[in-house]
């Protein structure tokens, strides 16, 4: 066991379970989780989490609540955080937005760790946000730039999209359409969520500050991942398109309603319709993916 004692935060999200998974026998983790309940509910088959152990620690903290954070980051080398607030649209009814959770709470996470004296800090971000003119990258790369200024070393994992967010076509797949938004020629390699947690789980473990942006082994058009749907369900591809346009008009509508669903529209409208296509890391094919989510 590596005598460097590593907090996760966000563990029982996406990436965060796969990072437990991947970690958990190497050294020892500090959990954060809002629920203990829901973290026991959304770990990955291959981890066991029965509860504390000498090499594992759970703990409940909410990152907008500084008073619930004080005193866990005691004795850690190492925080990787990949709280944000949820891309998923049924998770809809926490409005906060990604400016509150992405950037504030994981300021508060930040200071913290300062405080505490952790050596390392590794953050998840997303794949060409430095640039990217949407709500959500800006709060990504606002909590970049803080990191940069803190004087802790630091990981910046700039991914693209996640394997997960592709089941949204499985889905119209099954309905019988699927709809994409623009021409559908914006190419992408989307990254499984096992393969982003090994990069973060391998910065977390390297000296000095680095930066890596990552994709997946694939690279595809927009309209061939929804045809890719079809075809793992044995059907005929039918996909119409959606105006590039329409999640421009839409975003002003929704954000005074929800900022959260405004500003992710406006994201998935941008990605959607601009080239996404980062360094090959990932190791997992997303066809391999979407047969095993219809099997589960
Ligand atoms: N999805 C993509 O395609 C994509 C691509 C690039 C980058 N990213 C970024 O990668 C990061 C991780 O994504 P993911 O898909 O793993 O997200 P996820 O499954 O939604 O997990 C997010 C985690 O953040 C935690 N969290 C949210 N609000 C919190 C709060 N107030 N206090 C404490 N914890 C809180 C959640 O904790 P609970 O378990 O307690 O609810 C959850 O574990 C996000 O920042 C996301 O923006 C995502």
């Amino acid at each position: 066991m590596n005598e460097q004692k590593i907090v996760i935060a966000g563990a029982g999200g996406a990436v965060g379970k796969h990072l437990v998974a991947q970690l958990q026998d190497s050294h020892s983790l500090t959990l954060l989780t809002r629920s203990r309940a829901k973290l026991a509910t959304s770990q990955v088959a291959t981890a066991s989490i029965e509860g504390d152990t000498s090499s594992l620690r759970i703990a409940e903290a909410d990152v907008l609540r500084t008073d619930t954070l004080q005193g866990l980051l005691e004795g850690a080398h190492t925080v990787i955080s990949t709280v944000g607030a949820s891309l998923d649209l049924r998770a809809m009814s926490d409005k906060r937005s990604f400016m509150d959770v992405d950037f504030a709470g994981n300021s508060n996470l930040l200071e913290e760790a300062q405080r505490a004296g952790v050596r390392r800090f590794v953050y998840l971000s997303a794949f060409g946000a430095e640039s990217m003119p949407t709500a959500y990258t800006q709060a990504h790369e606002a909590l970049v730039r803080r990191l940069k200024a803190s004087g802790l070393e630091y990981g910046i994992v700039r991914p693209t999209g996640f394997f997960y967010v592709n089941l949204e076509f499985l889905g119209m797949a099954k309905s019988g359409v699927a709809s994409v938004i623009g021409n559908g020629r914006a190419r992408t390699n989307p990254i499984h969520e096992a393969d982003v947690a090994k990069a973060c789980a391998e910065l977390a473990l390297k000296e000095g500050s680095t930066e890596m942006n990552i994709g997946g082994p694939e690279t595809f058009t927009r309209q061939e991942i929804a045809e890719l749907a079809f075809t793992v369900l044995g059907k005929k591809p039918r996909v119409m398109h959606v105006p590039a346009l329409m999640p421009r008009v839409m975003k002003p509508l929704i954000a005074p309603f929800n900022k959260r669903i405004g500003d992710l529209v406006e994201f998935l409208g941008y990605v959607a319709t601009h080239e996404c296509v980062a360094p090959s890391y990932g190791e997992k094919r997303l066809e391999d993916y979407f047969r095993q989510q219809m099997q589960a």
